[in-house]
């Protein structure tokens, strides 16, 4: 298979990719139909959003049981096959390995309620609810960080609260965490990405209080990054690397560039590569996607700047990024950076050649080949906890009025990224025979797979062409990345030379025409649009070139 720095990523929510069985749920069976589209976009590794036994209260990153596949999703066997199957393309298949927390329905937190003289109860944060709240944390997904389990017990669960955070102090946790990824790596899987692995440590005693801030609190500083849990995460792999050859792609919450460099590098014995989410903020204020005080504005200069410095740190320190445009959690790319209505076509090509430019391995996230929006959610249809607590809490806690509230969640919502994937024109988008379990984007008539396959001017096609260069011109992934014309505030331009060729992305990120003017020994390898003209840019016009030295 080939080596993660020279790999094209895809990644898929399952519950949306397809649904073989008819019942209105995407499956592994499923994924496996459809290995050939996969291949024929030219990617290398699968990473499957959580598929393990859960009660689904965060779509699957609420892990019951480790080690069996949801009855939703399939079977064992279907793993199994799937990871042949995958083989035999030369994919390899990355599990997701969510270790922050687990579900409150997993044995051991069942264990841990039912028997207080269990060893179980050390697997996790309990306190008293007779001492009161223990502190002033806010969950990420809203509300008190603190959840009551019973009678006597506050638990610490900091997504939603039937995920309760696992105690990685406890070397008994951390001996679990090494037998379940054994057991998935002896499947012959290629990899995991961590969940939230920048987040598995906290501070001794979960001190009770910010100093000088009133309230609920974000704990970043007591809950990000923290020295140990970096050393939880090096010995664990350091460990496990002696006995197998994997790929690890850390989730780095609001992770900044530091601590990406600390935990992130060959010679770190820690992660291979790392997700950040600086693009993902932009715009937003101070307190995370939610915060819109800074009302989502940006401009393509500060697109740019973020993609800058990323490159210029992860090639400073020698750490490989995991490139991504959107995700899971994320609105759809085209919608959230691009114009999804005028240029959606050129904007959501722009965003694929930039993505495929920046330093790191690039992702692609399920729909995305396709330029899947949006999706327009009435309140009623919302289904993420997310979106659904931060509605309530932005009311209670922040005093946004509801219809702003529901303008925010409607912006920034993970729903948008969860809709099923838009296969056909058939009735629920050739996703199922059946109603989906979620509602399917009103655009699926338009937007689908056999829609663009055969059309060689679709987003579809494009992808496939551009990962088609990435794999066969060694300067994508060898050569030298330079940027240029960093001060220009619409043009992002970004060079990758070898030695014996050189390749530029030359992309006018904006609705005006720009002037630009190419080299004489430069061929335009690909360009997002049909006609290009001399000395001028289109809007979102991107062009792949090629120098060929002598
Ligand atoms: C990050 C995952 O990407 C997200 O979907 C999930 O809700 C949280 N971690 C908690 O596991």
């Amino acid at each position: 298979m080939r080596p993660f720095k020279e790999a094209i990523f895809y990644q898929i929510w399952p519950r949306s990719f397809k649904d073989s069985n008819q019942d209105g749920i995407g499956d592994l069976q499923g994924i496996i139909s459809q290995l050939d589209y996969l291949q024929s976009l030219n990617i290398d590794y699968i990473w499957i959003s959580p598929f393990y036994q859960s009660p689904q209260d965060d779509y699957g990153y609420d892990v019951s049981d480790y080690r069996n596949i949801d009855p939703s999703y399939g079977t064992m066997a279907d793993f199994i096959q799937l990871v042949q199957e995958a083989k035999q393309r030369n994919i390899g298949i990355i599990c997701d390995l969510v270790a922050n927390h687990t579900s409150t329905q997993h044995a051991w937190f069942q264990e841990a309620l039912n028997n207080p003289n269990s060893d179980k109860r050390d697997y996790y944060f309990f306190r008293p609810i007779k001492e009161g709240l223990p502190n002033n944390w806010i969950s990420i997904f809203g509300g008190s960080a603190w959840t009551q389990v019973n009678e006597e017990d506050y638990a610490l669960t900091l997504f939603t609260p039937t995920q309760a955070d696992l105690n990685w102090d406890n070397p008994k946790v951390r001996q679990e965490i090494k037998d379940i990824m054994r057991f998935w790596l002896d499947l012959g899987i290629a990899g995991f990405r961590l969940d939230v692995f920048n987040t598995i440590s906290k501070i001794d005693g979960l001190i009770s209080k910010y100093p000088q801030k009133k309230g609920f609190q974000f704990a970043d500083d007591y809950i990000l990054n923290r020295p140990k849990g970096q050393q939880y995460l090096k010995a664990l792999l350091q460990d496990l690397k002696q006995d197998y050859q994997f790929i690890t792609i850390g989730e780095g919450m609001l992770i900044d560039q530091e601590a990406a460099a600390i935990m992130c590098g060959p010679e770190k014995n820690q992660l291979d590569m790392i997700i950040h989410f600086d693009l993902h903020m932009l715009g937003c204020g101070p307190l995370g996607k939610f915060d819109f005080r800074k009302g989502y504005l940006y401009s393509t200069k500060d697109f740019k700047n973020i993609l800058h410095s990323w490159n210029k740190a992860a090639i400073k320190h020698h750490f490989h990024v995991a490139s991504t445009m959107s995700n899971h959690d994320q609105p759809r790319a085209v919608s959230r950076f691009g114009d999804d209505h005028t240029y959606r076509f050129e904007s959501a090509k722009a965003l694929f050649a930039i993505n495929f430019f920046n330093v790191g391995s690039p992702f692609i996230y399920q729909g995305e080949e396709i330029a899947m929006k949006n999706m327009k959610l009435p309140i009623e249809e919302w289904k993420d906890f997310e979106a659904k607590n931060t509605y309530q809490a932005l009311q209670s806690m922040m005093k946004v009025p509801a219809f702003l509230a529901k303008k925010i969640i409607q912006k920034m919502s993970r729903d948008h990224a969860r809709g099923v994937m838009q296969w056909n024109q058939s009735a629920h988008g050739g996703f199922s025979d059946v109603q989906p379990w979620f509602k399917v984007n009103d655009d699926y008539e338009s937007i689908n797979v056999e829609n663009q396959n055969e059309d060689p001017h679709s987003v579809l096609s494009y992808v496939r062409q551009l990962t088609h260069l990435y794999h066969t011109i060694p300067a994508f992934t060898q050569g030298k990345h330079t940027e240029s014309m960093l001060e220009h505030p619409h043009l992002i331009v970004m060079h990758k030379d070898d030695g014996k060729q050189r390749i530029s992305c030359i992309c006018n990120f904006s609705k005006k025409k720009m002037k630009y003017t190419l080299m004489e020994d430069e061929v335009v390898l690909l360009s997002n649009i049909d006609h290009h003209s001399l000395n001028q840019l289109q809007p979102y016009e991107t062009l792949i070139t090629l120098n060929t030295y002598s």
